[in-house]
């Protein structure tokens, strides 16, 4: 029997073309029933039966228009459930607002945890993502996550770099558990961490003040699960370079390069960014000298796959 006869795949207008790979990979059809109204509000309508299928939602909630992408994907959830489709699963490759996953503040909302209740609500059996920006997310809900890693679908390229003496660098210290996985991944000689401080009355401002551990002479791969602005990873980079590292790469599963992002990283001391396609990847991004994606549609098929037949996920999270 077909995969498709098994399970339906939806996506809205976030990735289609990763929807699309994926699909490709698992030999069916992926269907996009997002249109909108006249007034801007969003209409789904899934145009096969969905009555007794499992429901594969593939949706990041990423740029350029996270709000609306979000709510594309609560309706497709409530347009499944209300078709009586029997397991419902949100592939949601970047979870938009995951940085929000505290009160930093006074007055402020956690608006990761808010908004990861409303796809509950909405009605999955269970979210897979790439990466949450902070694991203990998972604990907002009472569904399963699956939290998947980039570096399942970066390290085989970074390990085809062969990079002697190899010093793995996280941008700030949140990012030191990644570090020290691609570090051992890579079996590089050591790890460094870069202290930056974050000024949260401006956003998205960040500054790369002192760093921890030995780069002198040395390639230098900086991991960290998302770029954005480029501000931390640039900042990052330049003061490793100044510290006398003798390369510098970089690697993200995330590739948002909103704002200035890209110009920052033709200006900066990085040679090469690897990132994935877990969000829609633009011509602009495609054209850049430095930038490199590759694709992460394999690894998602395959959690697909594995979630419909019943088979165990964790030998893909590494
Ligand atoms: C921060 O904790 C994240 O891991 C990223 O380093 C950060 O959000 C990237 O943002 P930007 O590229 O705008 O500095």
């Amino acid at each position: 029997m077909p995969q498709g006869d098994k399970f339906i795949l939806l996506t809205g207008r976030a990735n289609p073309k990763l929807a699309t790979d994926i699909a490709k990979i698992l030999k069916t059809k992926v269907h996009n029933p997002i249109t909108k109204f006249s007034d801007g509000e969003t209409r789904v309508k899934i145009p096969v039966n969905l009555r007794n299928r499992d429901v594969f939602i593939i949706q990041p909630t990423c740029p350029p228009e996270v709000d609306s992408f979000l709510i594309e994907l609560l309706l497709m959830i409530d347009a499944a459930r209300r078709a009586s489709a029997d397991r419902i699963y949100a592939v949601v490759p970047y979870l938009g607002y995951s940085r929000q996953d505290r009160k930093e503040g006074p007055r402020v909302p956690i608006s990761s945890a808010i908004l990861t209740e409303m796809i509950e609500y909405a009605g999955v059996t269970a979210i897979s993502t790439v990466d949450l920006h902070s694991e203990p997310q998972q604990g907002f809900i009472k569904c399963p996550i699956d939290n998947l890693y980039g570096s399942y679908t970066l390290v085989p390229k970074l390990r085809s770099l062969k990079l002697k003496n190899l010093v793995i660098a996280s941008p700030d210290k949140g990012g030191v558990p990644k570090a020290t996985a691609y570090a051992k991944l890579l079996k590089a000689h050591g790890i460094a961490i870069v202290y930056k401080e974050r000024d949260l009355s401006i956003n998205n401002r960040a500054e790369a003040l002192e760093m921890i551990g030995d780069v002198g002479g040395k390639n230098v791969l900086m991991v960290d699960d998302m770029i954005d602005t480029g501000g931390t990873i640039c900042e990052a980079a330049n003061l490793i370079k100044k510290r006398g590292a003798k390369s510098i790469i970089a690697a993200a599963t995330h590739g948002l390069f909103t704002g200035p992002a890209l110009e920052r990283i033709n200006s900066s001391a990085i040679e090469k960014v690897f990132v994935t396609d877990t969000v829609p990847v633009t011509e602009t991004v495609l054209k850049s000298p430095k930038v490199k994606v590759i694709t992460i549609a394999p690894l998602l098929a395959e959690v697909i796959r594995r979630i419909q037949s019943g088979e165990s996920i964790s030998s893909l999270i590494l």
